[in-house]
């Protein structure tokens, strides 16, 4: 039981320890090990329908990052943080994009095509008939929960992160070569080391107490 508290406590301090960095230490890399184990969680994310309808890019090309950065309000994240993750959705979903899925299935849980062919259909049924703006609506929710995740695991391990809103997503699509993927950039993610000089980091957390934030009933 002790342990659980100390996991408990430990989890708390991380989240107390975060904060968006806007000033990073331009020298600090984040060793290759992390990134890959950022990667394994990302690929662990669960999303609606398991249909994973994102893509995560790794911006490594320092002029790509300095091109995004004047989409991004000159904020200077975008180019010194020691990685750029950009989270796209893909803008539509057509029947190749279910058929993988089932076909990911198949091989995955090794059950025959045709076992699955019920639940692909239904699976069908009922998400091929949405619009296009409600797809792109809901694969931009899915983005979100992996930026939650890809948050807290870099507090768990001391890396710090920026999540980022602030860039206009068309710059960035065209820049990125988005369109031709049937991608769209959603959310960006800066992830490095703090500056010793980025004063936010003294900043008290500004958060609703409990009782504002919960409601039972
Ligand atoms: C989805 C999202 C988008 C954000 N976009 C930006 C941004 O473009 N620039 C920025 O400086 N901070 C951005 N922030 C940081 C928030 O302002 C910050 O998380 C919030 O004020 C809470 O502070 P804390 O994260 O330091 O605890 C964003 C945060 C989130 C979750």
């Amino acid at each position: 039981m002790q342990g659980i508290f100390k996991t408990m406590k430990r989890l708390i301090e991380d989240l107390q320890w975060r904060y968006a960095v806007k000033k990073y230490d331009t020298n600090k890399k984040i060793p290759a090990e992390i990134i890959e184990h950022f990667k394994d969680v990302l690929r662990l994310v669960p999303t609606s329908n398991g249909l994973q309808p994102y893509k995560f890019l790794i911006i490594e090309t320092p002029e790509i990052r300095q091109e995004l950065r004047k989409h991004s309000f000159n904020q200077p994240q975008i180019t010194d943080a020691s990685h750029l993750f950009v989270f796209c959705s893909y803008k539509t979903l057509n029947e190749t994009h279910y058929d993988d899925y089932i076909y990911l299935n198949s091989v995955i849980r090794e059950t025959p095509m045709e076992q699955l062919s019920t639940y692909a259909f239904h699976l069908k049924a009922s998400l091929m008939n949405r619009t296009e703006d409600q797809i792109l609506n809901s694969n931009e929710k899915q983005c979100y929960i992996a930026l939650g995740q890809l948050l807290q695991t870099a507090a768990i391990h001391r890396v710090d992160a920026s999540p980022m809103e602030g860039f206009i997503a068309s710059k960035y699509d065209e820049v990125l070569g988005l369109p031709a993927k049937n991608l769209t950039a959603t959310v960006v993610c800066a992830l490095g080391y703090r500056s010793e000089e980025d004063i936010f980091q003294h900043w008290k957390k500004v958060r609703k107490n409990k009782e504002d934030l919960f409601e039972i009933i």
